[in-house]
């Protein structure tokens, strides 16, 4: 009889020794081999400044209708809005060269904007609105283009900087005589807000959570005049400090309107000023090349050219050369079906649902869109929640899988139940997704293949683990019971939180709970938008989240901070609780004193020493386990010249900076009319829209 069967076998698993359960363990190997996929466009490489400098010009230009403001005195003359030397791009370095004014780039995006306080931490809807909005000190999304012997962030806001002898401090010099596009000046006062009011204050969690372990746990900063200041470490030449300048960290905000409402100059309160300026507050300030001066919910967020901008290409023309951007509020699968239509200019094809139907219509010749894969740089990680002391406040189950994601079987068994060709084929099939172990990734300059450990799929062998780990099924039920001393001995359930937004994100949850459940662990799906993701995310409520990865375990240079936690607040998977404690395990900690290591090292034999010890580290105690990595292509209408060979969608920064927006342009004979308020320029902070010349 079948039943009499199951529970003999039941019997005989329930009894075997430790030395039986050993011999199921599948060992770890090194990871397998990836499908050929070869990237499409190499960059050529050259120096930071062969791409652009900064010096006075002898004249400048600006498009006829900006003239026209200046003529009728609405605006100062060009030469005045612009710094004494403003950042010059060379022809030379620009594909397709000097551009010409006009058009627009129809952008489609399927977040949607809390706000346009970036500083309080709202989000303004991602795919490449907050890149054009803010402006940050240092840039590195073009550095894919940059010569590896000349590998350091680009200057941006910050035009130069030098390091004490002992490089125990960092002088930093500002552009002078920039402008935001209201025309209030960009200085010091902008920085001190940043530092003192942002970044310091505890109550303040600007966007992409910088804290001041971002630039190194003791870090200070010092002005020292309108447009120098001076920063502070404990140890010396973090010269990863630069790399945090960029995208994402150190991009102040207009201290002139933030300041107001700022609860520290008399604003009512946090939550106050993080809403202070909603989506429909138009043309807030900014120093990037468009201002917002449209909003319409879930339909469009237009941005017209920032008459004030400060960067010119070395003709003199102020830029950007394109008059408007415009935010289409839809989906991220619809930006893939847009762009590829003509009726978007732009996508990051990074879902690889989309794969198959974008290349098929992209190979016609008559297409409007060029698709060019780059690297395999879009990866996926399940995380675990390393906080066994009360970050994110769990609950008692909650509390029962802390413990258990602290527990090494636990995890081993998690990633041997994990068919990752399974899962990667679930996306797309062909040669595009390789089995990701988790940590570095695999063609990325510090990864090591024979310091990556890979757990291979094994249904016995993960439930060997969670035996291990203390988990049997005790009530037959198929599903794997906790001791009978945590809750009573009930079913494990985990809850897994991912992002609804991409169909990436949940097929791969999905994969993942199917999976689990084939391993005996009961999963439980929390799908939430991505603004929502992000806020449970941030205050550590999950067990498990599957997370697109950030750029750290590409370039290892940029993020190092958060490679480990090295803070109390630096990993997105284990942060401190309120109290401040972090409890971290002990491969953990060696995790974290790696990190550091490599941070204040300058010795590049030792930097790639240090990165196969993390890596190891990493992927032995499956810190994350690694889901699936594939290449993403950059979909772009065939009507933008300069769009420089080989930018990759997503590597230091994604794609809408890395092709350096302000100078791409449409050429004249190639321009449509897609411009929604032709003629205008942004208005006044707060007021209702863009502005016309008398
Ligand atoms: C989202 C998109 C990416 C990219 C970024 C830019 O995350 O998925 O492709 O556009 O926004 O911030």
């Amino acid at each position: 009889m079948k039943l009499n069967t199951r529970v003999a076998v039941a019997t005989l698993l329930l009894g075997v020794s430790p030395a039986a359960l050993t011999a199921q363990i599948v060992e770890p190997t090194t990871p397998p081999p990836a499908p050929a996929f070869d990237a499409q466009g190499e960059p050529v490489f050259v120096n930071r400044a062969d791409i652009y400098t900064y010096r006075a010009l002898d004249s400048y230009a600006e498009p006829d209708f900006v003239a026209a403001f200046v003529a009728a005195g609405q605006l100062p003359p060009v030469a005045e809005r612009l710094p004494a030397e403003p950042l010059v791009y060379s022809t030379a370095n620009m594909p397709d060269g000097v551009g010409a004014y006009g058009d627009v780039m129809r952008h489609v995006i399927g977040g949607r904007p809390e706000g346009w306080n970036f500083w309080g931490g709202q989000t303004q809807g991602w795919g490449g609105i907050d890149i054009g909005l803010t402006e940050c000190l240092t840039r590195t999304g073009p550095l894919f283009t940059v010569s590896p012997d000349d590998l350091e962030p680009m200057p941006n806001l910050a035009r130069s900087w030098d390091w004490a002898e002992d490089g125990m401090s960092l002088t930093v010099h500002l552009i002078e005589g920039a402008k935001w596009s209201d025309g209030d000046p960009f200085d010091t006062e902008d920085i001190a807000f940043y530092w003192n009011d942002i970044v310091m204050n505890p109550d303040v969690t600007p966007l992409m959570n910088a804290t001041q372990d971002t630039y190194g746990s003791g870090t200070t900063l010092e002005v020292i005049d309108a447009y120098t200041f001076r920063m502070n470490f404990t140890t010396a030449f973090p010269e990863q400090v630069l790399y945090a300048m960029a995208y994402g960290n150190f991009c102040p905000g207009p201290s002139h309107v933030l300041k107001p409402v700022h609860p520290t100059y008399g604003g009512e309160s946090y939550d106050a000023f993080r809403n202070a300026f909603p989506p429909t507050y138009l043309n807030f300030p900014v120093m990037g090349a468009w201002v917002p001066v449209e909003y319409r919910a879930d339909d469009i967020v237009v941005m017209r050219r920032n008459p004030y901008y400060w960067k010119v290409d070395d003709a003199g023309n102020q830029l950007p050369y394109l008059n408007e951007m415009h935010y289409r509020l839809s989906t991220w699968a619809d930006r893939d079906v847009q762009a590829v239509a003509g009726t978007g200019d732009f996508s990051n094809l990074e879902q690889a649902e989309n794969y198959v139907e974008s290349l098929r219509r992209a190979a016609d010749p008559a297409a409007p869109a060029r698709l060019a894969f780059g690297p395999r740089t879009i990866g996926y990680s399940l995380y675990f929640n390393f906080s066994g002391n009360g970050w994110g406040e769990p609950d008692a189950r909650g509390q029962a899988i802390r413990d258990l994601n602290r527990n090494a079987d636990f995890r081993m068994g998690v990633t041997q139940a994990l068919d990752r060709v399974r899962l990667g084929e679930s996306l797309v099939k062909g040669p595009f997704t390789v089995q990701y172990p988790g940590g570095l990734y695999a063609g990325t300059s510090f990864y090591d293949e024979a310091s990556t450990v890979f757990y291979p799929y094994s249904l016995d062998s993960a439930r060997a683990h969670f035996e291990a780990a203390g988990l049997t099924d005790t009530d037959g039920n198929g599903f794997l019971n906790h001791p009978a001393d945590v809750l009573g001995g009930a079913d494990v359930q985990v809850t897994l939180l991912a992002n609804t937004d991409y169909q990436t994100d949940k097929n791969l949850a999905e994969g993942v709970v199917a999976m689990l459940e084939e391993a005996g662990i009961r999963v439980s799906l929390n799908l939430l938008t991505g603004n929502d993701r992000d806020n449970a995310m941030n205050a550590g409520r999950f067990d498990w989240m599957v997370f697109r990865n950030a750029s750290e375990m590409i370039t290892v240079v940029q993020g190092t901070t958060q490679l480990a936690a090295t803070g109390p607040r630096t990993l997105r998977h284990h942060n401190a609780n309120d109290a401040g404690a972090l409890d971290l395990l002990p491969f953990e900690q060696e995790l974290a004193d790696t990190v550091n290591a490599f941070i204040t090292s300058r010795d590049a034999d030792e930097r790639v020493a240090l990165m196969k010890d993390y890596q190891r580290i990493y992927t032995e105690n499956v810190y994350g386990a690694g889901l699936t990595a594939y290449p993403g292509a950059l979909i772009i209408n065939k009507r933008f010249s300069n769009i420089p060979a080989g930018a990759p969608i997503f590597m230091y920064n994604w794609a809408e900076d890395n092709i350096m927006r302000e100078r791409v342009f449409v050429a004249a004979d190639a321009q449509a009319d897609h411009e929604l308020h032709p003629g205008t320029l942004p208005g006044a902070p707060g007021s209702a829209g863009p502005v016309s010349a008398n």
